[in-house]
């Protein structure tokens, strides 16, 4: 009597067993926790293999309810450790799984065009609606449609090399060998227009947007490489007045109606009579210089065999840049090389 008193029975142990596993393991969160668990309660020396040895101990008639406590125990200890170890890792992977339909969407970044080819197809568009086509040329090109062709002669200044990218003189260039002078990055899309015209019959109506070349320092309005929107139309009986209406139509439709223009009388080689074209740029409170225009030369024509006796012509070249300026109130023209995100985004 004393002694089952003071020393629990067996099946007290189980019960003992039972209950302090039970609660214990409602609480385990952490899996080394839980490890921990399993090899107090179901390890080789664990709690349940120390009440299977007391078997061996009883009297052999408690023997089968002592032996079907423990193997009941052992099974639910095993199944519910099972169960909160699957608990545990599964909910690992829940959580990461889970998704938070409140939570905002994380907003992939995506790449845009410059703001400056951005221009040109807006402008090639513009003419397009007015029936120009689309021309283009080479960047590299050679003294013959930068400056020969364009009736710009010999002794002009605009070829020194000081105001031109030549390609190293010790190197007999490619344009040099067949007779075209040197190969310089050109200057101006104008080289195009001799192209388009030795290759086209009139009726011509082309644009003729690209990049251009010269040795300038770089300030607030101008850059070493640029581009420039060229336009040719050459037919029969092209006079200043289409010339003049075309580029007021093109300067109302891109900049509204508002939009102040001017032309100041000026000189090309290439164009008789020529002027430079000006809009007003509220934003500085001045005239800025969309470029050059006028009647496209005899010279020109005919150097590009086309019969000035009976076909005229009128061009021009603006600076897309300038264009770009004018349109989106920039004001310093190097923010277009520099690359910065937060300026490029706006566009
Ligand atoms: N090519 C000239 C320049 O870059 C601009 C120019 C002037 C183009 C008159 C033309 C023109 O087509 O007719 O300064």
């Amino acid at each position: 009597m004393i002694q089952t008193q003071s020393v629990p029975s067996p099946l007290d142990r189980i019960a003992r067993a039972r209950a302090d596993a039970v609660a214990e393991l409602e609480h385990i969160s952490d899996p080394t926790v839980l490890e921990a668990f399993r090899i107090r309660f179901l390890g080789t020396k664990g709690e349940v293999k120390a009440l299977m040895k007391l078997l061996a101990e009883v009297p052999k008639d408690e023997k089968p309810a002592l032996g079907q406590a423990v193997n009941a125990l052992q099974v639910e200890l095993t199944t519910a450790y099972e169960q909160r170890k699957s608990n545990l890792v599964g909910g690992g992977a829940k959580s990461r799984d889970r998704i938070d339909v409140t939570e905002p969407g994380r907003v992939p970044q995506v790449g845009r065009r410059h703001p400056i080819l951005k221009t040109v197809d807006g402008l090639a568009e513009l003419f397009g609606r007015m029936g120009f086509d689309v021309a283009s040329g080479p960047e590299l090109e050679d003294e013959f449609h930068n400056f020969v062709a364009l009736n710009i002669p010999e002794s002009h200044p605009a070829r020194d090399p000081l105001d031109n990218f030549y390609l190293a003189d010790d190197e007999e260039s490619a344009a040099e060998r067949s007779g075209a002078g040197l190969s310089l990055l050109r200057t101006q899309t104008s080289t195009v227009q001799i192209r388009v015209m030795q290759t086209q019959k009139p009726p011509i109506r082309v644009v003729i947007p690209g990049r251009v070349y010269r040795p300038d320092t770089h300030d607030d309005t101008h850059l070493s490489m640029f581009h420039q929107l060229e336009a040719l139309v050459v037919d029969e009986g092209v006079t200043m007045v289409d010339l003049k209406s075309t580029v007021l139509q093109f300067v109302h439709a891109y900049f509204g109606q508002e939009t102040q223009v001017r032309f100041r009388p000026s000189f090309f080689p290439f164009t008789e009579p020529s002027a430079e074209c000006d809009v007003w740029f509220p934003g500085k409170q001045q005239w800025i210089e969309l470029g050059g225009c006028g009647m496209v030369h005899p010279n020109v024509l005919r150097t590009c065999g086309i019969d000035p006796t009976v076909y005229s012509g009128w061009a021009f070249g603006f600076g897309v840049e300038r264009i770009a300026m004018r349109k989106f109130g920039i004001s310093n023209i190097r923010q277009f090389i520099e690359n910065d995100v937060r300026f490029l985004r706006q566009f």
